[in-house]
């Protein structure tokens, strides 16, 4: 186990700016530091990074944490695995104890792996540049391919000899035992040398760790395949791997753009002429794993495909998985015959980042193309060409984007914008509809889960609230009798309703504070008046009457310039009045948590509200406002469907979907706001 000392050591040097900045652009807001989340999908920022608290916080999918929650989250490692990261990353030596027999083994036996797989990487790049035959014949054939040494270091490029298991032996005498050597796919299950005869590629993680091989057959024999690969293993997970990620992840930052080849030699001579930003699918499709981690970088994603016309279409099929991770996406067609390597090698880089450049097609608009021309005059193979791109447009997550590309292909296929439009809606609303019905059920699990956490367990929260009324309140008041007697803390009921609570909020500021100066330097300017000058308009929209009829109150005492006093609510003739202020003024008044059920935000009010009222107040006229938009968003879901299930056409369709889309822009600015509010 890692030392108490050592991870508070980590803890305080590490800083959440670096280690996110590591993975995401940041871009300075205010006090804090935005960039778009590497944990959902997101076309605008609402990844919050405040450096005064070390802390990160994302206000679209709610995951937040310190610098090592960060790192377990994004890496998928395990807490000590995340502090040896920190630890790596800021020099910081790591202290042990004594830890679990089990936990030891399980470490050491993966430690143990990676171990071989360096060692094994070692002895294949000696082979390269020490031995004579590896000279001759490896070395002889990587330079002939116009690989310098600077890159054959850089790679790890090695050479595996003839011999039936010169390799093996070589490790066995080194003490490694032959069990581990198969468990790594480096020895057949003969106790021979699984590569043989080849040039050999490591592959890394992204991490920089060994973790496969390939090997490259350098005769022409066209009996033995061209490449052997490592098989999955312990430590291979072939579907997260994308080859050349480790040297290119700082470079696909940069230029904020992945490129996207398929073999292993493309990668090293584009990375070898200067462009990095590239890695390798090892000429399998892409899966949902190595998307997301490109997606860690950048959403740009530029293919470069082998100039052969073979299998194109395939390729092009397993693109709407990337379209659906919401990334852009863009082809390029090399010239006939040429894979990016020997393009390269025959133009130049300068040319051939040219080429590129002008050459890259929007991967929708490239497949409508290529469809169309193989479709043409024959009607039966056009209806299924407009379905297989609708089936792409669909995938879109954005509807606005969505609505461009019907537009678009309409053109270039020659086929009504409407028909695309139906076509497209029918499939987006199917899939809205399983989504929702997914999100219903997770959302159903969750909350069995944390009633059954809850019980007989409250939020710490809570538990910090002063027991003894605020002193404001007059000693011999007499709201004893008036007032429920105080309630020990408990769960309230799972059907409380959300907007009460925000409502509540707002009076309970109104009460207790609405008479204060919100800005000590501000005289003209109390609490009431900030508050109720930005709610104004949305007065009528309480759901609750007495809440309304208070706020009205309040408006009317702030225009005449009545004091606001917590007196005046407590000795309100109205009786409703009366029990509602004793009620928000007692030391139980429940407030945030339910917020935080539902929008999984955290609690943003202090336990001592006293310090910090107008913060409060700025977030509470924020969450009301979070509260009105939901309803507007709800009442608008209900007419695009409406609109569809009616066919009343698309028009009305496409106006509700950007109506949803500003709404949701709406709402996310104020959510942001609302961050700002909390951190500072
Ligand atoms: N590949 C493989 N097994 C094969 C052929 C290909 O695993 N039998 C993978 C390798 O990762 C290879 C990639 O698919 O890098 C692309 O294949 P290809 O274009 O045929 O090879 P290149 O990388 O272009 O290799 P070279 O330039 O040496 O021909
Ligand atoms: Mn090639």
């Amino acid at each position: 186990m890692i030392t108490k000392k050592t991870i508070n050591d980590i803890v305080e040097t590490a800083r959440i700016e670096d280690v996110v900045g590591d993975f995401v652009n940041l871009k300075k807001r205010g006090a804090n530091m935005l960039g778009l989340c590497p944990f959902h999908n997101e076309k605008t920022p609402s990844f919050t990074v405040s450096p005064a608290k070390n802390i990160y916080k994302c206000f679209g999918c709610g995951k937040g944490g310190d610098p090592v929650n960060f790192i377990m989250e994004h890496e998928s490692v395990s807490y000590p695995e995340s502090l040896k990261y920190l630890a790596e990353k800021y020099g910081i030596e790591i202290e042990e104890t004594q830890t679990s027999q089990a936990h030891k083994e399980e470490q050491q036996k993966l430690d143990s792996l990676y171990v071989l797989n360096q060692f094994a990487r070692d002895y294949y790049h000696e082979q390269l540049l020490q031995t004579d035959i590896g000279k001759s014949v490896g070395l002889s054939y990587l330079k002939n391919r116009g690989f310098t040494d600077e890159t054959i270091e850089k790679f790890g490029l090695g050479f595996a000899p003839k011999d039936k298991d010169a390799f093996t032996q070589a490790a066995k005498r080194k003490g490694y035992k032959g069990q581990q050597l198969k468990k790594l796919g480096l020895t057949s299950k003969y106790d021979s040398d699984f590569f043989r005869d080849r040039v050999m590629f490591t592959i890394h993680s992204v991490s920089g760790k060994v973790i496969g091989f390939g090997g490259r057959i350098m005769s022409k024999n066209v009996k033995a395949p061209k490449y052997v690969n490592t098989p999955e293993t312990e430590v291979y997970n072939k579907s997260k791997v994308l080859y050349g990620a480790y040297f290119a992840k700082r470079a696909i930052r940069k230029s904020d753009e992945c490129i996207l080849v398929e073999g292993y030699t493309d990668v090293i001579s584009l990375h070898q002429s200067g462009i990095e930003n590239v890695v390798a699918s090892s000429g399998t499709s892409l899966t949902v794993d190595q998307i997301r981690m490109v997606k860690r970088y950048t959403q740009n994603m530029k293919i470069l495909y082998d100039g052969d016309g073979a299998g194109i279409k395939a390729a092009l099929r397993g693109l709407d998985l990337v379209l659906e991770q919401d990334m852009n996406v863009k082809v390029v067609m090399l010239p006939e015959g040429e894979d990016p390597d020997s393009y390269l090698q025959s133009v130049g880089s300068e040319a051939f980042g040219e080429f590129i450049e002008s050459q890259a097609k929007d991967f929708i608009l490239f497949k409508s193309e290529l469809l169309f021309s193989e479709a043409a005059g024959d009607p039966v193979k056009q209806a299924s060409m407009i379905k297989d791109i609708v089936t792409s447009i669909a995938k879109i997550p954005d509807p606005l984007k969505r609505s461009l590309y019907i537009k678009e292909c309409s053109h270039l296929l020659k086929v009504e914008e409407e028909i695309l439009m139906n076509e497209t809606n029918q499939i987006v609303t199917k899939s809205v509809h399983q989504a929702e019905d997914q999100r219903k059920k997770d959302q159903r699990q969750y909350a069995r889960k944390k009633a059954n956490e809850q019980d007989g367990n409250f939020p710490s929260d809570l538990g910090n609230f002063p027991s003894e009324p605020p002193p404001y309140l007059p000693e011999d008041a007499d709201y004893g009798a008036q007032a429920p007697p105080p309630q020990p803390l408990q769960r309230r009921p799972a059907a409380a309703n959300n907007a009460e609570y925000q409502e509540k909020d707002i009076i309970r500021l109104l009460i207790t504070y609405g008479g204060q100066l919100f800005d000590p330097e501000n005289e003209a300017v109390t609490v009431a008046r900030f508050i109720l000058s930005n709610i104004e308009d949305v007065l009528d929209d309480f759901d609750n009457d007495l809440y309304e009829r208070v706020a009205r109150e309040c408006l009317d005492m702030t225009i005449d310039g009545t004091p606001i006093t917590p007196q005046h609510f407590i000795q309100h003739e109205d009786k409703d009045f009366r029990h509602l202020a004793i009620d928000v003024l007692q030391p139980e008044f429940e407030m945030s948590p339910n917020w935080l059920d539902k929008h999984d935000l955290p609690l943003r009010s202090q336990p001592m509200p006293e310090a910090n009222f107008n913060n409060d107040s700025i977030s509470a006229i924020y969450w009301f406002k979070i509260r009105k938009l939901d309803k507007l968003i709800e009442r608008n879901k209900a007419s695009m469907k409406k609109a569809i299930d009616e066919k009343s056409g698309e028009e009305d369709v496409m106006k509700a979907m950007k109506i949803h889309q500003k709404l949701m822009e709406i709402r996310k600015d104020i959510a942001l706001k609302l961050n700002t509010v909390i951190v500072r």
